[in-house]
């Protein structure tokens, strides 16, 4: 029986083996963050030579590629990147997702625009029927943190702050358990709508294209329907 961080590793693996198949010396790959993304960037490493370089979501994984000799380039420098490579805390059928667990979800989803396909990599505990049972993390400025949370519980949520944690974006995160997710995408458009929110964690519009999912008996692969 493969364990959690064996079953990661695993599909990082299968991300590398799409990575192999897209390198090239003009080539930028979109770099994710969280445990998952870590053992993709660590894997990458031996691609470095083969890419023009990597753009990260997060200052965290800038410092792990960094450290492994892997070019980070500022996204302002970069037009275009065949595939942006990250993990979810909740992935659905339609493969929409929730993200934002490791507080990155606004340079998460700005790194994924640019990118022709999100390929997310996970272990299979993180496909859900429906999403909401992992609570919601919702970038917040500052000021607008108790407003905001308000129009949270307003909506069903209760909305926790997350203590001693500040974005890349010097920002707060409020964690929201409790909503009753039944239209992803309205949900998603009416909390970035909110103002003083700068990005919540739901993934709908688009969410992933592919799914590449850690199973006991190997990697299952979900293509956006
Ligand atoms: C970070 C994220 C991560 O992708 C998500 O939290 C999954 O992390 P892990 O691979 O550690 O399970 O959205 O903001």
């Amino acid at each position: 029986m493969l364990s959690q961080q064996e079953l990661k590793q695993q599909a990082a693996t299968a991300a590398l083996d799409i990575v192999d198949q897209v390198a090239g010396p003009d080539v930028v790959i979109g770099v994710g963050t969280g445990s998952t993304a870590d053992l993709f960037i660590d894997g990458l490493a031996r691609f470095k030579d083969r890419l023009r370089g990597t753009v990260a979501s997060s200052e965290r994984s800038a410092a792990r590629l960094a450290a492994l000799g892997i070019p980070v380039l500022d996204l302002n420098d970069v037009e275009r990147m065949p595939v942006y490579i990250d993990g979810a805390d909740e992935i659905d059928p339609r493969l929409h997702m929730i993200k934002g667990g490791g507080g990155a979800q606004t340079r998460e989803k700005i790194v994924a625009s640019v990118a022709d396909r999100f390929i997310c990599i996970a272990d299979e505990s993180k496909l859900v029927e429906r999403l909401g049972a992992f609570p919601l993390p919702v970038e917040v400025i500052p000021m607008a943190r108790a407003a905001v949370a308000r129009k949270l519980q307003a909506l069903g949520g209760k909305p926790v702050l997350r203590a001693g944690f500040v974005t890349d974006n010097g920002n707060v995160i409020l964690d929201v358990a409790g909503l009753n997710i039944t239209d992803a995408p309205a949900l998603e458009m009416h909390i970035n709508n909110l103002p003083g929110v700068v990005t919540c964690g739901l993934f709908t519009q688009p969410g992933a294209d592919i799914a590449l999912l850690a199973t006991q008996q190997g990697i299952r692969r979900l293509q956006r329907p």
